[in-house]
């Protein structure tokens, strides 16, 4: 009979942890010894306890320690990881090296440089564009309206919470520093199914030249790699399609089907329900 008991897990890890400072010649991986303080035990604390008992100058970049702001992306044994999600026992020989994500300049140890990264997402306007609602989005009165089928449409890609390993993985932007990355394009598709959204000619622009979405290879290393199970190549091929749709001027023929442009609720009703108070008067005039 097969033993359902779980191999015990090493006491001590050790870490090797990437350094480098601004002025320093050569990078170099420094050796720690980090006692495991409890089963769950991720790298992230194992490098906090680094940080916060052997080598306080450690750089490593985090916040919120649960797998939601993205911002402790990192290679461990040469694997795209968040940090804080990922358990020491996931290594059971007891020894790991982290590396800062590669694509990226380093700033110091394990903290990269995410401008460009930031500057390619803002550089596709990552948010709802509606020249022809534009009143209603500045100053919302009303609901704009989804079926289930319609949000399903974007909802992987609104996952993303922009940790930046996809773009790290990318053989594209490895050999292309200008290629707008997956992370933005990716963000292309979420937005221009998005029936709330105007703006998909502005996007379709911004992704349609070099370095845009033609440069995707399909090699699948976003896809792979994302935490959240985002499929950034996927979203890709979506912009090819639509790309070459709308160069082609095929969505201007008559026949074509037209984007759904997501309505508005009806007006609500003035009736308060029965039982609730009026609220207090305002203290503040509306502007
Ligand atoms: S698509 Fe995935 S890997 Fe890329 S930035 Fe978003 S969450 Fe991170
Ligand atoms: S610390 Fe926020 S994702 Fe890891």
């Amino acid at each position: 009979m097969a033993s359902t008991k779980q191999k015990a897990l090493p006491e001590t890890y050790t870490v090797e942890v990437f350094r480098f400072a601004p002025g320093e010649k050569k990078p170099r991986y420094d050796r720690f010894e980090v006692p495991v303080q409890h089963p769950g035990m991720t790298v992230l604390e194992a490098l906090l306890y680094i940080k916060e008992n052997l080598d306080p100058t450690l750089a490593v970049r985090y916040s919120c320690r649960m797998a939601v702001c993205g911002s402790c992306g990192m290679y461990v044994n040469g694997k795209g990881v968040l940090a804080c999600h990922t358990r020491l026992a996931e290594f059971p020989s007891g020894k790991i090296r982290v590396s800062p994500m590669p694509n990226y300049p380093v700033v110091k140890d394990l903290m990269t440089d995410m401008s460009e990264f930031f500057t390619h997402h803002r550089e596709v306007k990552p948010y709802i564009i509606n020249p022809e609602m534009r009143a209603e989005i500045e100053r919302p009165t009303r609901e704009f309206l989804q079926t289930p089928e319609e949000v399903e449409e974007y909802l992987q890609f609104s996952y993303c919470i922009k940790c930046g390993l996809c773009v790290s993985a990318c053989p594209t932007v490895a050999s292309d520093p200008d290629f707008l990355g997956p992370q933005a394009l990716m963000t292309v598709t979420r937005y221009n199914r998005d029936t709330r959204d105007g703006g998909w000619t502005y996007r379709l622009e911004v992704v349609d030249r070099p370095h845009g979405v033609w440069n995707c290879h399909f090699a699948g290393a976003c896809t792979e790699v994302c935490p959240k199970g985002v499929d950034p190549a996927l979203a890709i091929q979506f912009l090819k399609r639509e790309a070459v749709v709308h160069g082609l001027g095929l969505d201007r023929l008559p026949f074509w089907p037209k984007r759904k442009q997501a309505p508005l609720a009806p007006p609500p009703k003035p009736a308060r329900r029965k039982g609730i108070p009026a609220p207090p008067p305002r203290t503040v005039p509306e502007s």
